[in-house]
């Protein structure tokens, strides 16, 4: 794996949970022997300036070329780490890495984030190069491990290692594509011809040369070869025909589980819910929440962005507490969306919170505490809040789009399968006319329905084993076969 987070070492988003959840996945998988993958599984990650390295560990100097250095090269340390299932490779460049910041700071990306993430892909192929270990696939993450595709086609394609190997995509988020202008081209160290006159779309021309591409749900991978939906990649991916799939996310059920998590109020499963009312009234009153009021708790957690739809919340956050519903909202992000849902939570304070951090153990009481999460994403190629969410008995309403349509299911358009509410517009009206249905279930003096939606959501399944090992394995198979 070529990927620039992974958790618990860097994480920005769902992209740092999937890198190691995946990679574990897979190693523990081959180490079972029930799919037939050889270890050790290696993940490349950039030793970024917050990336705490034990003592004593094991570095290997590697000699890089780099056409910004004066000799053409320069040496890197890798750093060898045991990952929970995987190899943690830290490319320790402080040049690039040791700075404020993933891809950029407050005042803007980066400038020299296509020399940065070439160098980490480019050290990545290095070290596999002089270790000369048959390596099957090189599978590389969104924009930041576009550039390996490049180099392989560039400067690998008959290399003893890496010549037969097969190079696969993931696209997490299309909205980013490592666009570099022409004048910074050439800090990527590739031969002439990529890209044209304006500059070099990374993730675009991966997509072209990979030897297959997924993105992380089936339904967003058809949204995204939309002009709506593609953000530009849409031909590029129509244009793979069936060597671009989606792959649904799992989670990592062991580390999602309301039966042993430490960081909620009390312990609950299935067979056993008093927990939850204990984590649910742990949660009102660390919010100053109203204890005596009937309605549900309905929370939402991420990235305060307008992907996420938290605007959506915050236009419709009002009406929702009008409902009946209490509201907690926490997220870092867009100042506007912040300032907005504010507003709204100062004029009802008993009703509604808003936390403006990230603070994992919160998000944990909120997933334990709330009765409803809410997800009223624009687009969502995956998503995993919302599956966590179930797992908690939490039943998610969501806009039904990508990975949100292919996990959850509404409980009034199918009764006797119904996971949580869904609805179709980006709008606040539609996002409160779903939660209205939920408050309905919720307060309905029979309770059979809630508790049958609560239930069902959390025998579901998310497991990487039960179903995206699989696609994964079946996916780099093919790509063998296409390569060979
Ligand atoms: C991105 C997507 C999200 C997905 C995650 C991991 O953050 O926006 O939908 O779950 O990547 O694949």
């Amino acid at each position: 794996m070529i990927a620039s987070e992974c958790e618990p070492w860097a994480k920005t988003g769902g992209l740092g949970d999937v890198v190691d959840a995946l990679s574990r996945a897979l190693g523990r998988a081959g180490a079972a022997g029930t799919v037939a993958i050889d270890g050790p599984l290696d993940v490349f990650l950039p030793r970024y300036r917050t990336v705490e390295v034990p003592a004593g560990h094991a570095a290997a100097t590697v000699r890089v070329p780099d056409p910004t250095s004066a000799d053409g090269a320069r040496d890197v340390d890798v750093i060898g780490l045991d990952g929970d299932g995987y190899r943690l490779r830290l490319v320790d460049l402080p040049a690039a890495f040791d700075r404020d910041g993933y891809y950029g700071t407050t005042s803007g990306d980066h400038a020299d984030n296509a020399w940065r993430f070439g160098m980490l892909c480019r050290t990545a192929l290095e070290t596999l190069r002089v270790e000369a270990r048959p390596v099957d696939v090189v599978h590389v993450h969104d924009w930041q491990g576009a550039a390996a595709v490049l180099y392989r086609d560039a400067w690998y394609w008959g290399d003893f290692t890496l010549g037969r190997t097969a190079f696969v995509l993931t696209i997490h988020n299309p909205a980013y594509h490592g666009w570099t202008h022409r004048p910074d081209v050439w800090t990527l160290g590739l031969p002439g011809g990529y890209g044209d006159a304006y500059g070099l779309d990374l993730l675009r021309t991966a997509i072209e040369h990979a030897d297959m591409v997924n993105t992380v749900s089936p339904t967003f991978a058809r949204e995204v070869t939309t002009p709506q939906m593609g953000m530009g990649l849409d031909w590029a991916l129509a244009g793979r025909g069936d060597r671009f799939v989606g792959i649904l996310n799992g989670i990592d059920q062991v580390m999602w589980n309301p039966a042993t998590d430490a960081a909620i109020a009390a312990r609950y499963a299935p067979a056993a819910m008093d927990g939850k009312s204990a984590c649910r009234a742990a949660l009102a009153r660390e919010l100053g929440f109203d204890p005596a009021s009937g309605g549900p708790i309905a929370g939402a957690v991420g990235r305060l962005d307008p992907q996420k739809g938290f605007d959506i919340i915050a236009d419709a956050a009002g009406r929702i507490v009008a409902s009946g519903a209490r509201l907690v909202v926490l997220g870092s992000g867009d100042p506007m969306i912040a300032a907005r849902l504010r507003e709204v939570a100062a004029t009802a304070p008993d009703r509604m919170a808003v936390r403006e951090t990230f603070d994992r153990d919160l998000a944990r009481r909120i997933y334990a505490g709330s009765d409803l999460f809410l997800m009223p994403s624009r687009f969502e190629p995956s998503g995993q809040s919302q599956m966590i969410a179930m797992r908690y008995g939490t039943p998610p309403v969501v806009r039904a789009t990508g990975g949100l349509a292919d996990s959850v299911v509404d409980a009034d358009a199918a009764p006797h399968a119904g996971t949580g509410w869904t609805f179709v517009d980006a709008t606040a009206t539609a996002l409160v006319g779903a939660v209205d249905r939920a408050i309905a279930a919720f307060t309905d003096p029979d309770r059979s329905r809630w508790d049958e939606v609560v239930a069902r959501g959390m025998s579901r399944d998310w497991s990487w084993e039960a179903g995206p090992v699989g696609g994964y394995v079946e996916m780099y198979t093919r790509a063998l076969a296409a390569r060979r």
